[in-house]
């Protein structure tokens, strides 16, 4: 039996974290197995890669060096968490994967696609998500939201709105190039709304 690979994607503060509880407790009641989990992170050596590149610390983080974290990590999650939760026929909810590399090392900070093909096939060959639940918001309106939340801003969160608006326009070009497995949730509705229409996605694969 395999499970079902979901991811949720999305620039800071549009919603995932509210909907992927809501989608985990929807799952739960209809009898499945679930886990949810995010990156990066989701294990604990990952999590502590997640540590270091969040840091907001002194020194530079020149985006080779914030990529190849964002995989290592990316690895060991998947090797470690995602990979076997699928083997006995759970379904995944992951907060961010690749896509979030292309749109945030790649739209964000210039790094080219094919840098970051290359390391997805290294960290988890085979592997894509079932589905992608992409969370789109205008950049103005997320951040507000993100801005009243309780934690303070990591090192990648405390970018300006010009980064977030190549990150957000790199995701929508993603879900243009694969349109059956990105689907683009309008995230400005509110919280009940844009859990209806993320529902019906995920019934689509059998929820
Ligand atoms: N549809 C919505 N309408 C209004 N506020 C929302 C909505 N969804 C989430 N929020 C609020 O916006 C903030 C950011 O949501 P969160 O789920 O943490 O976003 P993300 O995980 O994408 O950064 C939270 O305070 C949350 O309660
Ligand atoms: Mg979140």
């Amino acid at each position: 039996m395999t499970g079902r690979f979901v991811t949720v994607e999305g620039i800071e503060g549009v919603g995932k974290s509210t909907q992927l509880e809501r989608l985990r407790a929807r799952l739960v009641e209809g009898g499945h197995e679930v886990v949810t989990t995010r990156e990066p992170g989701g294990t604990p050596l990952a999590e502590r890669i997640r540590a270091l590149v969040l840091e907001r610390g002194e020194e530079g983080v020149p985006p080779a060096a914030e990529l190849l974290l964002m995989f290592a990590a990316r690895a060991v999650h998947t090797a470690n968490r995602i990979r076997p939760a699928l083997e006995r026929g759970a379904w995944v909810l992951c907060d961010r994967y690749t896509d979030a590399t292309y749109a945030y090392q790649g739209g964000g900070r210039g790094v080219g696609d094919a840098s970051i093909a290359a390391l997805a096939g290294l960290a988890h060959p085979g592997l894509q998500p079932d589905l992608t639940l992409l969370f789109d918001a205008p950049v103005g309106v997320a951040l507000a939201r993100a801005r009243g939340r309780a934690q303070a801003a990591d090192r990648i969160e405390s970018e300006t709105s010009i980064f977030f608006e190549r990150v957000r326009a790199k995701y929508l070009e993603i879900a243009r190039r694969d349109p059956d497995r990105v689907r683009v949730i309008d995230a400005t509705r509110d919280t009940d709304a844009v859990e209806a229409a993320a529902w019906r996605h995920l019934a689509e694969l059998g929820a």
